[in-house]
Parts: structure tokens; C-alpha cells; sequence
């Protein structure tokens, strides 16, 4: 596919932003089928991530936080380019009535659930449904780059933090005036 516009912004932001609206996820539901289920979300996230020659050049580097630029944006769905040095992460969000996937092209990232967490490296993707809360970082020594597709593109996001017992705590939410 051809990269065919940008925008700065978060999906996935890791600073402290003041709260946004409390909506409820996307306007539309997230399709359980069909060309934005998330198979195929993973698909597009791989297509990507495997010809990094349509992209890299837009890829940044920055120690004060994840470098994110948007790609594309349609009514259907959108794709983001993360980058992420070592130790940055996103800290727990869900991503409202949006489904996704992720794809590692460069370096190898950690996708962390409340209960577990899995590796997830260079030419491997994660799908997810609605509703969907994780955390992932970059606890390699070295940087690492990821694709990401929403779709319905992101509306609304909530953060989380972990309680004593380890379980999830409902923060902020980010609604998409905020990025
Ligand atoms: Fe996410």
C-alpha cells in the first residue's frame, strides 16, 4: 500500500494528559467480519511493516517519549507509525470500540496483559477486538518501530494503572480532540 498522509498526534499516549470526555468507544461498532475484522486489521498492520521502504524515512527518534505520526485516516479505519526507544512504553490503555493490531518491523516489543505478557518481535503481529486493555514496551536494548491499525479509527481511549492485587484501575480517558 502507498502511505498517503500524515499527521502528528497519539493513539497510544504515554504522558499524563487531563482527562477527556467519558464517551462511549466509536461512534460506530468495530465489525466482527469483514474487511476491518481484526484478521485482516493484522494483515494490513504485516503489509506494512514489511515493506518498511514506503515509511521509514517519516521515522523519528525521541528520549522524551514514543514517536508517533498517523499515516493514514479514512472513515473505515487508520494506521500509525510508533517508534519506541529502550524503556518506553505505553502504559495500560484500551483503545474504546476500536479494534487493532500491531506489527513489530523493527526491534521487538512487549505486549503485557494483567496477567501475563508475551514478546512480540520483528515480523510478528497482535489483533485485538473491542474493549481490548494492554500495555506494551520496549525492554530491548535497542529501538524498535511498530505499525498499528484502528478501525473504526481511535474516538476514545482510557488509561489504567494496577492496583495491590493487580488488578486494573480505571484512569483518564483521551478522547480524539486530545490528539
Ligand atoms: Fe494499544
Amino acid at each position: 500500500m502507498t502511505v498517503t498522509a500524515t499527521e502528528s498526534g497519539t493513539p497510544e499516549n504515554g504522558a499524563s494528559r487531563a482527562a477527556g470526555t467519558d464517551a462511549p468507544g466509536a461512534g460506530r461498532p468495530a465489525p466482527s467480519g469483514g474487511p476491518f475484522a481484526p484478521p485482516r486489521l493484522a494483515e494490513r498492520a504485516r503489509a506494512l511493516a514489511d515493506n518498511p521502504e514506503e515509511w521509514i524515512h517519516r521515522v523519528r527518534l525521541d528520549p522524551q517519549g514514543r514517536w508517533y505520526e498517523r499515516v493514514h485516516q479514512d472513515a473505515d479505519h487508520e494506521i500509525w507509525l510508533i517508534s519506541w526507544l529502550p524503556g518506553q512504553s505505553t502504559g495500560f490503555h484500551d483503545h474504546g470500540g476500536s479494534a487493532g493490531a500491531f506489527a513489530v518491523a523493527l526491534g521487538a516489543l512487549e505486549e503485557h496483559r494483567v496477567r501475563d505478557h508475551r514478546a512480540v518481535g520483528a515480523g510478528q503481529v497482535r489483533s485485538f477486538g473491542p474493549d481490548y486493555v494492554h500495555d506494551v514496551r520496549n525492554t530491548s536494548d535497542a529501538p524498535a518501530v511498530s505499525v498499528h491499525v484502528y478501525a473504526p479509527p481511535l474516538s476514545t481511549m482510557r488509561r489504567y494503572d494496577l492496583d495491590a492485587d493487580g488488578e486494573l484501575v480505571r484512569l483518564a480517558a483521551e478522547s480524539a480532540d486530545d490528539w
